[in-house]
């Protein structure tokens, strides 16, 4: 297995990042909002952000690039990241991204990829050795993955990973998320927004006219539905509303003043456990390398 901090060497040979910046998902800004979860999710699982009061979540929206200044206007995945603050003072996070599907099996191929991407005479080959991460990489780009979104708040993202939900009385089911809109269009606020950073002036420009809102939705596992494997797909089970995420307003960076902000598919609470996913297992250690070299 590659180590981490070889990883982190690489990705950032690959895309361009810059010291002080995340590895990748570099450009972000951060928002404030809460979250309030439906009655069918406290029935299926435990976790104390899933009971029905509203939480405050910390949200933060990315472009998926190495590099802190790219162009709004830029062919990319985007990012949102959803930490869920609980009352008791914990935390657990989501991280979506706007491709559906997942590419790789293995943190080996996933900077393999990266390289492959930046350096496009070897992206024929990588792919050819690799023909599910090409049906994958068309099912991203048919689904429109990479086309820069008219907002944030209208692309739906992707957490990718199963989560197993323990209910209050036992009874587990895997599950995975998906962060969708609701009623976006409505929200359009008047203006044309052409500039370098224009996701985030449309994003400032809609919260002033009210909350941003998306349906927290979970697929739950078939019988065959495989949640070990990322690039697996579901026939699901069900369908459901796990809640409403609102984001409210946005809020200054954290981390120009100090803090250190981490958002971790890993950090999860009573109630909600990790599959055996070795892309997820993989990240923190990954996401620990990147935070040391931007604080
Ligand atoms: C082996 C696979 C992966 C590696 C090595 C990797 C690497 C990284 C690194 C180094 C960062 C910067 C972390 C920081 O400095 O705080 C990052 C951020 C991020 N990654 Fe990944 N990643 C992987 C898979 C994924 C997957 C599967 C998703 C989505 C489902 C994802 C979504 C994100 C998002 C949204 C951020 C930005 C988080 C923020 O706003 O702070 N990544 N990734």
């Amino acid at each position: 297995m590659i180590e981490p901090t070889e990883a982190v060497d690489r990705i950032a040979a690959a895309t361009g990042s810059q010291p002080g910046s995340r590895t990748l998902h570099a450009k972000g800004w951060f928002f404030e909002g809460t979250f309030t979860a439906s009655p069918e999710a406290a029935a299926l699982c435990r976790a104390g952000h899933l009971q029905g009061d509203p939480v405050p979540v910390q949200v933060r929206w990315s472009n998926g690039a190495g590099h802190p200044r790219n162009k709004d206007s830029g062919s990319d995945v985007r990012g949102m990241a959803v930490k869920f603050l609980l009352p008791d003072g914990s935390a657990t996070d989501l991280l979506g991204q706007t491709a559906p599907y997942f590419p790789v099996r293995t943190p080996e191929d996933f900077v393999e990829l990266t390289e492959a991407v930046a350096t496009p005479w070897k992206l024929p080959l990588f792919l050819a050795l690799r023909p599910a991460t090409a049906m994958s990489l068309l099912g991203n780009f048919r689904a429109g993955a990479l086309r820069p979104p008219r907002s944030y708040a209208e692309a739906t993202y992707f957490p990718i990973h199963a989560y197993r939900w323990v209910a209050a009385g036992g009874d587990e089911r895997w599950v995975r998320y998906r962060i969708v809109p609701v009623d976006a269009p409505a929200g359009r606020p008047a203006g044309e927004f052409a500039g370098r950073d224009r996701l985030r002036e449309e994003i400032l420009a809609r919260l002033e006219r009210g909350p941003v809102v998306f349906d927290l939705r979970v697929t739950l596992a078939g019988p065959d539905d495989d949640p070990h494997d990322p690039m697996s797909q579901w026939g699901g089970q069900a369908d459901l509303s796990a809640g409403r995420i609102e984001v409210t307003a946005a809020v200054p960076d954290p981390e120009g003043e100090g803090a250190v902000v981490v958002f971790d598919p890993t950090r999860v609470v009573d109630g909600i456990e990790l599959s055996d996913d070795p892309i997820l297992l993989f990240r923190p250690a990954a996401y620990s390398v990147s935070v040391d070299r931007r604080v």
